[in-house]
């Protein structure tokens, strides 16, 4: 066993004390995804979703990373064989942890992207509609979220990552959203073997070899403490 890819999704922050999208209701913060998370959303009411992200973004200060990301930042330190963190998750805790063998598929909250150049620009501060790109000049800074219909960053990386895995791991995500979901029928295709560690089964539970059923703050340092054991043997 020498190299990991982990996917992680919103269950990992959970105690960290960020809402996960699709808890009782299907409503996240009061906002169906579909009016803050889509281009059409952002063209129709861009007020609303800068401020939506906004809000997040200030939110970030008030929480810290929580056993299960300082477990995983133990293991990228520690961890010989090759090893990725895939975060869905747009907070900071994986890097706030330590971890640095990681990326954001799904953008990140601390930046800006710019619809006119592509720039990506770390960003700490509210973001109005049509603050001024510094890299272009165009009034067209918007949250660097990747929304519903646009392609995930780094999806080259993944694959690459997925290709020569020996074991992929899957924490605290719903399995909803693609291409995300199909991560562990891909990696299962490449010949890894691959663990579910999440609250609840999720819609592709199906596809793990094993599924353990617990709070991430729980299952991921115990996980963490027996694959750095198995590797000192
Ligand atoms: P979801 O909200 O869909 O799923 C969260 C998962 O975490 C559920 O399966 C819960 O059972 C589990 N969970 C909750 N608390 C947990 C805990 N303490 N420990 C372990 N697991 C726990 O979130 P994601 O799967 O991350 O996309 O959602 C995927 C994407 O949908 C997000 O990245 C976001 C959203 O639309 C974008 O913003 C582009």
């Amino acid at each position: 066993m020498r190299n990991i890819v982990i996917l992680t999704g919103a269950g990992i922050s959970a105690e960290s004390g960020i809402a996960t999208f699709r808890g009782p209701g299907g409503l996240w913060e009061g906002h169906r995804v579909e009016d803050v998370c889509t281009p059409e959303a952002l063209t129709r009411d861009a007020a609303l979703v800068h401020r939506f992200y906004d809000l997040r973004r200030a939110a970030l200060s008030t929480v810290t990373p929580n056993r299960a990301h300082e477990a995983l930042a133990r293991l990228d330190r520690e961890w010989t064989g090759k090893l990725l963190i895939v975060t869905q998750n747009v907070d900071d805790l994986h890097e706030r942890a330590g971890a640095r063998r990681m990326l954001h598929m799904h953008g990140e909250l601390r930046s800006a992207l710019c619809a006119a150049c592509e720039a990506r620009l770390p960003w700490s501060d509210a973001l109005p509609p049509g603050t001024v790109c510094p890299a272009c000049g165009a009034a067209a800074l918007r949250p660097d979220i990747v929304f519903f219909g646009e392609m995930p960053y780094q999806m080259e990386r993944i694959d690459e990552a997925l290709s020569c895995a020996d074991l992929f791991v899957s924490i605290g995500t719903s399995g909803a959203v693609y291409p995300a979901a199909g991560f562990v029928q891909l990696a299962r295709q490449y010949g890894a073997a691959t663990l579910e560690l999440n609250l609840d089964p999720s819609d592709g539970s199906a596809w793990f070899d094993e599924t353990r059923l617990g709070p991430a703050g729980t299952l991921v340092p115990a996980w963490v403490d027996e694959m750095l054991s198995a590797n000192r043997t």
